[in-house]
């Protein structure tokens, strides 16, 4: 496939900070970006709707699935976040979303966060990104991502559920079989654990510019 523009592929577990990253890259380098946890989040949403389990086939709901549907209130709820991981782990659900994962990137190129980006979507991706930190980084920055209140009474109880539901979807995100979560061989990886959004974002362009050979303007 022809593409208009770079393809810059960001993944990583849970709460890494992948989200922020991708977003920032795309603004900076003026590029179209998709948060495609969203795509198998809008899928978990449809399923819960129509009443069904998360491991029931869910094809047909994939199939059905636009852009558009990423942008509907109510994907990072609970409920959606507790099922979406089983939904994701369906072949048919996986193969039934790459047309639109690439088309989106078709034409100007794209920064695109997710699991399986630099493997799977776009394996000639012009830039790869493997953004990690540890467990208890990422559940508080999680929580406070919430909103949580780290001098609350309830805050190490509800840390400790963030964790919880942060290991539960890494394990089922890394030991599926088709697609799992796993880093590209020819992946940058960046440990977020002792940086903020802006090393992480300047490391990143670092980067991008020596593969692109651009010196993209940080605003
Ligand atoms: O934002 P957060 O890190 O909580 O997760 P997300 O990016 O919204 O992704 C939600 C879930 O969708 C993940 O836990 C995976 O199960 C699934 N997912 C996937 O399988 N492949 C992707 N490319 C993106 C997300």
């Amino acid at each position: 496939m022809k593409i208009g523009g770079p393809v810059i592929a960001v993944d990583g577990p849970a709460a890494a900070g992948k989200g922020t990253l991708a977003r920032q890259l795309a603004e900076v380098l003026k590029l179209p970006y998709l948060d495609t946890g969203l795509l198998y989040r809008a899928v978990t949403w449809k399923v819960l709707e129509a009443g069904s389990k998360p491991t029931d086939p869910a094809e047909t709901f994939a199939r059905a699935l636009t852009i558009e549907d990423t942008r509907r209130s109510g994907l990072r709820s609970p409920e959606v976040t507790q099922a979406v991981s089983n939904v994701a782990a369906q072949p048919a659900v996986r193969e039934a979303l790459i047309d639109i994962q690439r088309h989106f990137a078709s034409i100007h190129g794209g920064v695109l966060d997710g699991r399986d980006i630099g493997t799977v979507i776009f394996p000639e991706a012009d830039v790869k990104f493997f953004i990690t930190a540890s467990l208890p980084t990422r559940a508080l920055r999680r929580f406070l991502q919430m909103g949580g209140d780290m001098t609350a009474s309830d805050a190490s109880e509800k840390l400790h559920i963030i964790e919880d539901s942060l290991k539960s979807r890494d394990h089922i995100d890394t030991n599926r079989k088709n697609a799992p979560l796993c880093q590209a061989h020819d992946a940058y990886v960046i440990e977020t654990d002792a940086m903020d959004a802006a090393s992480v974002l300047s490391e990143a362009l670092r980067i991008v510019r020596e593969r692109l050979n651009t010196c993209p303007k940080v605003t």
